[in-house]
């Protein structure tokens, strides 16, 4: 399966994927591009020194937001990818491209969805709103990207509880090290390894 993983930030998902190939928890799968909208994101380094073809696509340097689209999409096609993933990735997917790689684009995100999702719900703001509301759990998401924002097929969740005095920045840190680093990496190889399917908009998993 050739992998494109788009990122925006530190990469830390990046990497899980990255060490998740090379410990062979992930099978059948290479990660043949990465591509960034931020040209200071340091995913893009964790890729280069990994030697994978790590590219900055920036909306600014572009006439438009369309312009922009189409260069993306082309990247992508250019690589041949049979799956895109969205690691902290915060620009939204245009129809156009969720359209040209149907179930098979996923997302990361750092909540129990469809709690804490949705525009605006992105990064330490995520945990603040999980603070804000006093639940007990939380966790982080899975899912297929669709044309909405956080709303496609999930295909894999995982809980993570808040304790006493958690801050925003100490519950990011548990849900990407508990959750968000294990469920992306096992959600590639399954989709790798021919394990999932969607029937009427819910995820089936083999074996499980
Ligand atoms: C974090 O907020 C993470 O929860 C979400 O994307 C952001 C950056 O992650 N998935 P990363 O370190 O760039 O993978």
């Amino acid at each position: 399966l050739r992998v494109g993983v788009l990122v925006s930030g530190g990469g830390t998902n990046l990497q899980a994927i990255m060490d998740a190939v090379d410990s062979g928890k992930i099978t059948n799968a290479e990660i043949s591009l990465v591509v960034s909208n931020n040209p200071g994101a340091y995913a893009l380094k964790r890729a280069e020194s990994r030697e994978i073809p790590a590219k900055c696509i920036s909306p600014k340097t572009f006439e438009n937001r369309e312009e922009f689209h189409k260069a993306l999409l082309q990247e992508l096609q250019k690589h041949r990818l049979d799956l895109v993933v969205l690691a902290g990735f915060l620009v939204a997917i245009p129809p156009m491209i969720v359209e040209a790689y149907p179930n098979r684009i996923i997302n990361i995100h750092p909540s129990l969805v469809p709690s804490f999702c949705g525009v605006g719900f992105y990064g330490l703001h995520v945990h603040e709103g999980v603070l804000a509301r006093g639940v007990k759990v939380t966790g982080a998401t899975v899912h297929f990207v669709d044309t909405g924002t956080d709303t496609g097929p999930i295909i894999l969740q995982k809980a993570v509880e808040v304790r006493q005095g958690d801050t925003p920045e100490v519950l990011q840190r548990r849900v990407m090290e508990e959750a968000e680093w294990k469920i992306l990496p096992k959600a590639i190889d399954l989709i790798a390894n021919d394990k999932v399917s969607v029937q009427n908009g819910k995820v089936c998993i083999e074996n499980e």
